[in-house]
């Protein structure tokens, strides 16, 4: 009993230091409940096949699984490999001296997103450390570096994204005043003190879901949710944090577009047709693991259909309703209005 608290005390702890974001689909909110039925089953490894915020990997992480990750973001793998592969590595003070003061001749973003979401002198700023981080002599830090650099841009930016432009939805709150230099140290900080041992080998992946080659005991997939009220498009939210991570290397920015966007990664999660047989094929690779799926009740296939398909490839199927009321999304304006009261399901296939 005094063993198990001991347990539970350390555990806290350690999530309390998950840099969290506001990104879109995150469980950060209902990762307790997640808990709460996951934890019935008996599982040593833990695959996480679209990781977003990483909050789930991490919590599993604290709970000494061996964490697999993997997303099509570079925002997401980035965070992956900063906190949930890496062990033991921090950026220490000379590296941050390093990356804050070490002149650079970089202009893109300076150039390319003049008056579009930061002041002159905060792109500039974003051009010298985004190439400084080259400069680093392991990829754990570098890691760590362009997790940091890119949630102080989310953190920075008003509602965290970037489909538009300009300043609307300023509510001038402190970390929208805050310098992107402040950000960016403090959040240095943040996933310096984020990074721990588990005593297992985790690992980051960035891949498609489709072509993506790993199992575990237990696989769990949380999809884009599609439903033809509201998009699921990641790239259109976080195009230019994902760019910066990726240094724009291999992808076409649109000119033509208000937001500068560069075109949008290709799921087959964002189209009704193609999503039914997307869960197909996915369920049909993982059916020797224990598969749990995060999916919610405004979004298709429904919950029966879900079901069904989980039903021809697993023997024992139950679904966890779970209430959840998205604070964030494309409904931002019915936040306490009934109707944005949406369920959130939890399907576990054996
Ligand atoms: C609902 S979010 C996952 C949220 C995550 N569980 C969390 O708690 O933050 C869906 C994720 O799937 C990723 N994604 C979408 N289509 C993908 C694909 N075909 N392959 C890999 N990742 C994909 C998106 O980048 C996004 O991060």
């Amino acid at each position: 009993m005094i063993d198990n608290q001991i347990e539970i005390e350390e555990f806290i702890d350690q999530f309390e230091l998950f840099p969290g974001t506001r990104y879109m689909g995150s469980k950060n909110k209902i990762i307790l409940d997640l808990w709460h039925y996951l934890q019935e089953i008996e599982f040593d490894s833990f695959l996480d096949v679209f990781a977003g915020s990483n909050v789930v990997s991490y919590f599993m992480k604290t709970k000494g699984k061996q964490v697999i990750t993997n997303d099509f973001m570079a925002i997401s793998y980035f965070t992956s490999k900063a906190i949930i592969e890496n062990t033991s590595t921090k950026i220490g003070e000379k590296d941050l001296l390093l990356l804050l003061q070490t002149p650079s001749s970089e202009s893109f973003i300076y150039e390319t997103y003049k008056d579009l979401y930061f002041a002159d002198n905060e792109n500039q700023f974003l051009d010298r450390v985004r190439a400084n981080i080259e400069l680093l002599d392991n990829d754990f830090k570098k890691a760590i570096a362009i997790s940091a650099l890119t949630r102080a841009c989310m953190k920075k930016r008003p509602r965290g994204i970037f489909t538009f432009i300009g300043h609307r939805y300023d509510d001038g709150r402190k970390d929208i005043r805050k310098s992107l230099e402040n950000h960016f140290i403090d959040n240095v900080h943040e996933f310096n003190n984020a990074v721990f041992d588990n005593e297992t080998t985790c690992e980051a992946n960035n891949e498609l879901s489709q072509k993506l080659d790993k199992t575990a005991d237990l696989v769990y997939l949380d999809p884009p949710y599609y439903s033809p009220k509201s998009d699921n498009d990641y790239v259109r939210r976080y195009h230019f944090v994902e760019g910066l991570a990726k240094r724009w290397e291999g992808l076409e920015i649109q000119e033509h577009t208000i937001t500068k966007k560069f075109k949008s990664y290709q799921s087959p999660f964002s189209k009704r047709n193609t999503a039914f047989d997307a869960f197909h094929s996915l369920i049909e690779k993982h059916k020797d693991s224990v598969i749990a799926i995060s999916y919610s009740s405004n979004s298709i296939p429904t919950k029966e259909e879900l079901t069904n398909i989980l039903k021809e490839y697993k023997n024992d199927v139950i679904v966890h309703e779970i209430d959840h009321t998205y604070s964030f999304g494309n409904q931002n304006h019915k936040i306490g209005n009934k109707s944005n009261r949406v369920k959130e399901y939890l399907f576990i296939g054996k």
